[in-house]
């Protein structure tokens, strides 16, 4: 089994979106939004449960650092991605993704046409949510597309101890009996944590 430092040494190396508002090595390569001690350890979490995830939906990927990392430690059979391109940095996606196949739908994840295509292609192993942060732009895409989560499937919100919307959402999921809440991940290296909240869909047929 790859060990911790294993994984946040690659997510070191692979290059970071912005030093300060992420930490890592160097501004660059893939270009990653996320912390890599917080992005790690649930990286490892998830590979600790040993079940295949092989199907991966991501809402707001940017220059597509995120959906690199998890290609990597995860056999994605099929990936599909959601992005309004208005992030300066999505132009870069083609050049980080370039040894990646995946699937992208661009524009906005909450009209009828996206949820229509990203419907006709669920379900999936793992979402992650990470496009619009605000309490009813993150609410809605819980809304829309955890119904195409497979039981065992892992929902991932980055932003969980920065930005009030996630944070709402993410308490008001914990109450929810048809996920079972994981953990949060907040990076004790980073001085301003974004966090990331992770759940599983129960399996009802267990
Ligand atoms: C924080 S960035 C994503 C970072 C990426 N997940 C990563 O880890 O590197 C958010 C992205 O979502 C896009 N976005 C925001 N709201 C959106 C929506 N409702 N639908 C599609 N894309 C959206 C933004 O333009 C931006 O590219």
């Amino acid at each position: 089994m790859i060990t911790y430092k294993e994984i946040e040494d690659f997510i070191i190396n692979a290059g970071s979106d912005d030093l300060p508002t992420f930490g890592g090595k160097y501004e660059g390569g893939i270009h990653c939004q996320q912390i890599p001690d917080e992005i790690a350890s649930y990286i490892l979490a998830i590979l600790k449960f040993k079940q295949k995830i092989e199907s991966y939906l991501e809402i707001g990927v940017a220059a597509g650092g995120t959906t690199y990392l998890f290609n990597h430690f995860f056999s994605l059979k099929k990936i599909v991605l959601i992005d309004d391109n208005k992030h300066h940095k999505a132009k870069l996606r083609p050049e980080v993704l370039r040894d990646v196949t995946y699937q992208e739908i661009i524009g906005r994840s909450e009209t009828e046409s996206s949820v229509e295509t990203v419907s006709k292609v669920a379900p999936f192993d793992l979402i992650m949510i990470d496009g619009d942060h605000s309490y009813p732009g993150v609410k809605l895409d819980t809304v829309l597309y955890m119904p195409l989560l497979n039981p065992g499937g892992f929902l991932i919100y980055h932003d969980s101890n920065k930005v009030w919307g996630v944070q709402r959402v993410v308490r008001e999921l914990k109450n929810d009996s048809s996920m079972e809440f994981i953990d949060e991940y907040i990076s004790k290296q980073h001085p301003r944590p974004c966090g990331i909240a992770l759940f599983r869909k129960k399996d009802r047929s267990l």
